[in-house]
């Protein structure tokens, strides 16, 4: 009787434990198919099904469950409208909408965490899709620029930066950001995925100061020194054995005073294991993405390199993400 009862216990808390899942899923659909902004104003499921040409029946389904949730909210027998409009991500149409993070999560991070059991049988690892991946991947991490962007304007006001490369720059977020602050520092930004450079490069058309290169960063050679090297979120997609002669080429790059900065997320950090641990997991289910660095890689290379870590503070306490600065002693 007792063993019946706690097995019930248990399958409850296991329930329990999953329902904030319920919540991205909803709000995972409702940003993928912009339904927010089409129960922006009193509407019918009828009435948007036909409109955004969708299964009235699963709609149905969507909107109960939002009712539930309080997603959504209704009036008489068959008015819906977005409640919380706040909390919900934006129309997929605004590039700086926060559902990409529930898109990435959901179209990438669980389906591959999911394969586990499979791929731990079978031995073989997953290919990641920089193609059809990189511009939702770059999106996701320009989250970070608000959080990690104070310690890098102060570093460059600081040290009186003036010619920066950004490695692996995204869709150019820390460029235009550093540009908007430093109008007359010359920044470049070497990106290797076209579409995601193409983005960049049109993200960055009215900052002068700004040149996208789109480039493999092993092909690329700069024509000048600098004084700031940025390898922001970049380092996973660099074998482990191949960073240090990645950093070591960095380096060479440097004028006399200059650094190198590292945003990473940092294996077995003192805070947000649980996060960086999964994340590492999510990596290393691909055979073209690797593991993230812990803190005692960070300190071993940049001895090897002879580099100073002169600041090694974490951005996203919880996700175990870091910002270093690597200077020349
Ligand atoms: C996770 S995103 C980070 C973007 C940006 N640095 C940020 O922190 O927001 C990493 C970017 O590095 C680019 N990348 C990966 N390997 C590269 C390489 N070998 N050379 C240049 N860019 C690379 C990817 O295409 C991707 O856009």
């Amino acid at each position: 009787m007792i063993k019946e009862y706690v097995r019930l216990l248990k399958a409850r808390n296991w329930m329990k434990k999953n329902q904030p899942f319920l919540y991205s899923w909803h709000a995972y659909v409702g940003f993928e198919l912009d339904l927010f902004s089409q129960f922006r104003k009193w509407r019918t499921v009828k009435d948007v099904a036909s409109s955004k040409n969708l299964q009235e029946e699963l709609l149905l389904r969507w909107v109960e469950v939002g009712l539930a949730i309080r997603h959504l909210k209704k009036k008489g027998e068959d008015k819906i409208k977005t409640a919380s409009k706040f909390s919900l991500p934006s129309t997929p149409k605004n590039p700086r909408s926060t559902g990409i993070i529930l898109k990435e999560m959901m179209e990438l991070h669980i389906p591959t965490l999911l394969s586990y059991p499979e791929l731990l049988r079978s031995n073989k690892r997953n290919t990641f899709d920089h193609e059809e991946h990189g511009p939702t991947v770059a999106r996701t991490s320009s989250l970070l620029e608000q959080l990690a962007l104070p310690r890098l304007l102060k570093m460059i006001r600081k040290n009186k930066i003036k010619r920066i490369i950004d490695i692996g720059c995204g869709e150019g977020g820390y460029l235009t950001r550093i540009s908007v602050k430093f109008p007359n520092a010359d920044l470049t930004g070497i990106e290797i995925n076209e579409e995601v450079a193409e983005s960049a490069r049109n993200n960055c058309r009215d900052y002068k100061n700004i040149n996208i290169i789109n480039s493999n960063v092993h092909d690329y050679m700069p024509e000048n020194k600098a004084d700031l090297i940025m390898v922001n979120n970049l380092l996973h997609y660099i074998e482990p054995q191949d960073r240090k002669q990645l950093l070591f080429r960095l380096k060479s790059w440097l004028s006399r005073n200059g650094s190198i900065t590292i945003i990473t997320p940092i294996l077995h950090s003192k805070k947000g294991e649980a996060f960086s641990s999964v994340f590492n997991s999510f990596f290393s289910a691909f055979e073209n993405l690797y593991p993230t660095p812990a803190e005692e890689d960070i300190i071993h290379m940049a001895k090897e390199l002879n580099l100073k870590i002169k600041t090694y503070k974490p951005v996203v306490t919880e996700g175990g993400w870091y910002f270093i600065q690597l200077s020349s002693k």
